[in-house]
């Protein structure tokens, strides 16, 4: 989103930023964090309903209420036909993906289960690990991802044990963007009766997901899905259901005759009064999904990503995190290392993913392998500390990223950019060329002239 300020823009992309004021625009690159703005239409059906009628959901027979909560439904049913759901009824709201992860976990663990993870996790998945191992004396083992974040798929078998119950990993790295396989993951789950957990989180609304070959999807409402915040959720396989215990307990407008909780979906998952603004601003953004499609969204994205990583390699004093393979796609070391077929690296890839964007060569880390991305990126400023990167940005340019850790020191760990975390730009779909090339102009400016607007002073957002 750009937004004008005593706005003074010139359509040449190649004016230099010194004819152009620094302070006149801002342009958000965090939509990892959080998509702004929002879809069309979710604003407008969530003041629509506070203002007009902000009536709850199953615990009124009046029509008013009937209506609402038929709305409700549609939202999961728009959802379950996203992530291909088999029964609108496995859709189950929650305030955040990180509560839904929460319920999986903490309702699914017992004493004595081991869990193999990834070493790419997000602390929303890592936290709850670590706390039922204090707890209930569950153990874990994260799979160790390349230096880019890569997972290979047979480095999880030395892994598995006869108590291991479930595989928690993300899809993608909220880091790097890299894509982790979790097909491949899902059938090698499938032949050894594991569980198979999805953290969604930078995936869900930005690349197709089959949850039909997932124990349980995690969603956050408020990024690739476009919704507002305070709304997520899960898609869980009623069998799974079965075995998960609720973490909540409380009224559902169901069975309301007895005290034990109601065993159905989704009433088991969903006790108290729901985020009923939250649904129907997810469900007009669903709507706008379905509408615009998500995979034109993707292309739109990722056109901007692979712009900013050809040109962002030229900058002299940052380093682009995770991006080796993409970038030596671009700087044409793969002339070298000729790129591959995508059939003749795995043998048995769906035909779909030739479709889709995804960084492939011989390359020179000593193994053949593939890696496809969403759009993000992460710097790594060797001269400087990267929250001084960042706060210059946001001060000097109007640039809004993220600096820091981003709830993932295991996958910086993996990345080799711990402790000092690295400054992160994701692309979103209203971001346009025009901001990627301010973005780059200002990282110039910035690192340009002795960097001397940047601050010395060490930064505090390390630990972010
Ligand atoms: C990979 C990953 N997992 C989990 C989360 C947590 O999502 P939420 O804060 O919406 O619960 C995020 C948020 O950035 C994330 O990037």
């Amino acid at each position: 989103m750009i937004v004008f300020i005593n706005y003074i823009y010139t359509a040449d992309r190649k004016v230099g930023l010194k004819q152009m004021c620094p302070t006149i625009r801002k342009a958000y690159f965090d939509h990892s964090s959080t998509s702004v703005p929002k879809a069309p239409g979710v604003a407008d059906r969530m003041t629509n309903y506070l203002d007009t009628g902000a009536y709850s959901i199953g615990r009124g027979g009046y029509a008013a209420s009937l209506n609402i909560a038929q709305e409700i439904l549609e939202a999961r049913e728009l959802i379950a036909e996203l992530f291909n759901a088999a029964d609108p009824r496995e859709v189950i709201f929650t305030p955040s993906l990180t509560y839904a992860l929460n319920i999986i976990l903490s309702g699914f663990l017992r004493e004595g289960d081991h869990v193999i993870t990834t070493s790419m996790e997000h602390n929303s998945v890592m936290r709850p690990l670590y706390a039922l191992k204090q707890q209930r004396g569950i153990s874990y083992d994260p799979v160790q991802c390349d230096s880019e974040g890569a997972l290979y798929p047979e480095d999880i078998l030395p892994l598995i044990r006869s108590n291991t119950k479930a595989i928690v990993m993300t899809h993608a790295s909220n880091v790097c963007g890299t894509v982790l396989p979790i097909q491949e993951v899902a059938k090698l789950c499938k032949q050894r009766d594991i569980r198979l957990i999805v953290d969604a989180a930078q995936t869900a609304g930005v690349l197709p997901i089959d949850a039909s070959d997932i124990d349980a999807l995690a969603f956050p409402g408020h990024k690739g899905l476009l919704g507002p915040t305070g709304i997520g959720g899960f898609i869980v396989k009623s069998d799974f259901a079965k075995q998960l215990n609720p973490i909540l307990w409380g009224g559902t407008g169901s069975l309301s005759q007895g005290f034990k909780q109601p065993d159905f979906l989704p009433d088991k998952f969903e006790s108290g009064t729901m985020n009923i603004a939250g649904i129907l601003g997810l469900k007009a953004a669903l709507a706008y999904l379905k509408e615009a499609g998500c995979e034109s969204i993707y292309q739109h994205e990722m056109q901007l990503y692979e712009h900013f990583i050809s040109e962002a390699r030229t900058i002299k004093g940052m380093n682009l995190v995770g991006a080796g393979r993409v970038a030596e796609r671009n700087i044409g070391v793969s002339q070298q290392a000729p790129q591959m077929a995508i059939s003749e690296v795995s043998g048995s890839r769906d035909e779909d993913l030739l479709n889709t964007p995804i960084f492939l060569s011989a390359d020179t880390y000593g193994q053949t392998s593939h890696i496809q991305k969403v759009p993000v990126v992460s710097m790594d400023f060797p001269h400087h500390d990267n929250a001084n990167i960042a706060a210059a940005l946001d001060k000097q340019y109007g640039i809004m990223a993220r600096c820091g850790l981003h709830c993932a020191p295991a996958a910086h760990k993996t990345l080799g950019t711990f402790p000092q975390g690295t400054v992160r730009l994701s692309f979103g779909h209203a971001n346009t060329l025009e901001e990627v090339d301010y973005l780059l102009e200002s990282l110039k400016g910035l690192l340009s002239d002795g960097s001397k607007n940047i601050s010395t002073t060490k930064g505090i957002t390390h630990g972010v």
